[in-house]
């Protein structure tokens, strides 16, 4: 499951995540791409009830094997909207396992400035961390993010071609032997 990507219409985010989800599809997996400026997610509030396209999508995380997530960096930290999907998450808490137990992730994070993105980075660890889940050693931070894509949304730089490479054999193969 890639969750990610930003709100706007050409995000650099959502194409990083796209490729990533693309090898891992070559790999065997099924996969599915929860883009975030697609899904229109109000804001998380504690009182809301779980129900609807919502409760069907948190059910399909909680079903997930694996995760890649993908956020841009907004000052020095994740998106808003990469935030609020992961309040979500707490929805999972009475589920069984809680939130995303025992499981694989694999985190980018995506930078304007050349290089950036480590704080944030950092933060997705944390995140993994407190929702349970195992994060993947090649994470990483992606400075320059946008010039990295091309008009049609092709990632060009091959350099990271090859850290996508390497993140998704990670999570793959945990996912297959943590399952
Ligand atoms: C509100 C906002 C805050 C940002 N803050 C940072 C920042 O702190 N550091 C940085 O390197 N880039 C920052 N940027 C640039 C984005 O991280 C960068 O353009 C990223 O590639 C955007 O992802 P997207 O193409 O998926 O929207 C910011 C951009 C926006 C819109």
């Amino acid at each position: 499951m890639g969750i990610g990507g930003s709100l706007e219409a050409h995000s650099s985010t959502l194409a990083i995540l796209k490729y990533e989800m693309m090898l891992i599809k070559s790999l065997g997996a099924q996969i599915k791409i929860i883009n975030l400026r697609n899904i229109k997610l109000p804001l998380y509030n504690n009182s809301s009830v779980l129900k609807g396209k919502i409760k069907d999508m948190l059910n399909e995380i909680h079903t997930a094997e694996g995760y890649i997530f993908a956020s841009p960096e907004y000052h020095g930290t994740v998106s808003a909207s990469f935030k609020n999907i992961i309040d979500y998450f707490e929805f999972l808490a009475g589920y069984t396992p809680p939130y995303i137990t025992g499981k694989p992730v694999g985190c980018i994070a995506a930078a304007g400035a050349e290089n950036a993105g480590a704080t944030t980075l950092q933060t997705m660890f944390n995140i993994v961390h407190n929702l349970r889940g195992i994060s993947a050693s090649n994470s990483f931070a992606i400075g320059s993010a946008s010039t990295m894509i091309g008009r049609k949304g092709e990632l060009k730089n091959e350099h990271v071609k090859r850290k996508l490479k390497r993140l998704a054999e990670e999570v793959y193969n945990l996912a297959l032997k943590l399952k």
